[in-house]
């Protein structure tokens, strides 16, 4: 089967976590990603948060597979013009740098889009154009410039950030979605295009229900949070909900049987309306299904703490897969909290593809996260990350044309390393 990206070529000058994972997702959908590194030392997440030494993390390993690895140093004039070479090669360009560091390179929009019309280039930036637009950032950053952290968390309780990446694979994820449009625009207008992600904008976009919430306000207190129920007046931004969802329907995470030992005895139960009557008879609590004070989801709001506590006396009584499997039968939604240990058993996203099982040269058998995304006419295969230059001489020659004797020129002059593993030896 042929993959639904096969033939698309990205010069992939991305790093850390927001770039690679946009590029990972394009690889896994068959594009030939060929990521550039610098001699030496590479992506820094190769040597960040190394569990075994000298072998690549997993931050790394586990952000770029089905990739291929060239070093070149752009700083000087060989690597600059193999660096060209692969501009006009390429599809599409994506970076992550920080703001000017790729005009500092003399890689201007202006100057790729002349040497190769058809090339699209993606960026990720902390922040779009305003008063923040020179600024580094980092996931966390992220998440508190794009309300998430002020909305996340209990109301009394300072601002928190999510575990969930949504600053870096978030905006990652935005990016590729860019990149396709544009490479589906540009079958129509034979032109590449400039797509722009700011991570900000990415987090902004994830909150959409807060900023709703913030203009709700306006005109009366937020009915369906508990804070109302619990009779606490409203300030005048989107407040830290604790574990309310942010929609109509009221949920929170409850306590399960073994509570006591594990952290991760908790259920997460919503009460929507339309199986209110089985969650009344599976709590002990038939009366509530018609008595006025409790029988409308209307009528049910300041009550919900009370409605909760009685809830919660019943899910602990069950472990939180038992009181699944018993809801379940009568629709009721709920979620058990997953640890990362319950979720690396998980059969049925093993056999998904969702986890996968991946060998290392230097690593041995790792698990990974493979695409969740998934094609019926293109499935992901995930292949290892590449080792530190790994593919450069392969790259030099078959995508680049360069000759033989070209290629140990290059090779011997420095600023072009080979397979790094080999020449450290
Ligand atoms: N050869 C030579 N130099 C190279 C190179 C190569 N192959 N690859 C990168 N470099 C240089 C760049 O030219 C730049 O040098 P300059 O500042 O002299 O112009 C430098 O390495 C890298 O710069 P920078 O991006 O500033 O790295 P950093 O480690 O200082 O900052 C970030 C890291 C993530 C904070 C920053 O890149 C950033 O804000 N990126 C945009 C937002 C983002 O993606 N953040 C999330 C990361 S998960």
């Amino acid at each position: 089967m042929s993959k639904a990206l096969e033939g698309v070529k990205i010069l992939d000058f991305t790093h850390v976590q927001s770039g690679p994972t946009c590029t990972q997702l394009l690889a896994w959908f068959g594009a030939d990603v060929i990521k550039v590194e610098r001699p030496g030392a590479g992506d820094a997440t190769r040597a960040q948060l190394q569990d075994l030494p000298d072998v690549d993390s997993l931050y790394f390993t586990m952000l770029n597979h089905n990739k291929r690895s060239i070093t070149l140093d752009s700083k000087t004039p060989k690597g600059k013009e193999v660096l060209w070479r692969l501009v006009k090669e390429c599809d599409v360009l994506v970076e992550n740098f920080a703001p000017g560091a790729l005009a500092r390179m003399g890689l201007t929009w202006e100057k790729i889009h002349e040497a190769n019309p058809r090339m699209i280039l993606a960026s990720v930036k902390g922040f779009g154009p305003g008063r923040y637009e020179e600024c580094k950032v980092y996931e966390n950053v992220a998440q508190c410039a794009g309300g998430s952290a002020s909305t996340t968390g209990f109301r009394d309780g300072i601002p928190m950030v999510t575990g969930a990446q949504i600053g870096d694979s978030g905006t990652g994820l935005h990016l590729a979605l860019g990149i396709v449009t544009a490479l589906f625009h540009r079958t129509v207008t034979g032109l590449g295009q400039k797509v722009d992600c700011a991570m900000q904008d990415s987090v902004l976009n994830l909150c959409r229900v807060k900023l709703r919430d913030q203009q709700r306000l306006d005109h009366g207190p937020l009915t369906e949070y508990s804070q109302f129920g619990e009779g606490i007046p409203f300030g005048d931004s989107t407040p830290r909900a604790g574990n309310d969802s942010g929609g109509g329907q009221p949920g929170r995470i409850l306590k399960c049987k073994g509570w006591e030992h594990d952290p991760n005895a908790y259920l997460y139960f919503i009460t929507q309306a339309a199986v209110w009557a089985p969650i009344c008879d599976i709590i002990g609590e038939p009366g509530w299904k018609t008595d006025p004070g409790y029988a409308t989801p209307k009528a049910r709001l300041p009550h919900l703490n009370e409605i909760f506590t009685r809830i919660e006396a019943w899910t602990m009584k069950h472990d939180k897969f038992e009181a699944m499997d018993i809801l379940n039968e009568y629709d009721i939604p709920c979620g058990p909290i997953l640890s990362m240990k319950e979720i690396a058993a998980d059969e049925s996203l093993r056999k998904t593809g969702t986890i996968v099982e991946v060998e290392h040269p230097t690593r041995g058998t790792y698990l990974t996260v493979g695409n969740p995304i998934k094609l019926s006419a293109s499935p992901s295969e995930v292949t290892r990350s590449p080792l530190l230059g790994e593919h450069t001489d392969e790259i030099l020659r078959s995508v680049l044309k360069y000759t033989d004797a070209e290629v140990d020129e290059i090779a011997h002059s420095g600023v072009v390393g080979r397979i790094e593993k080999i020449a450290a030896e």
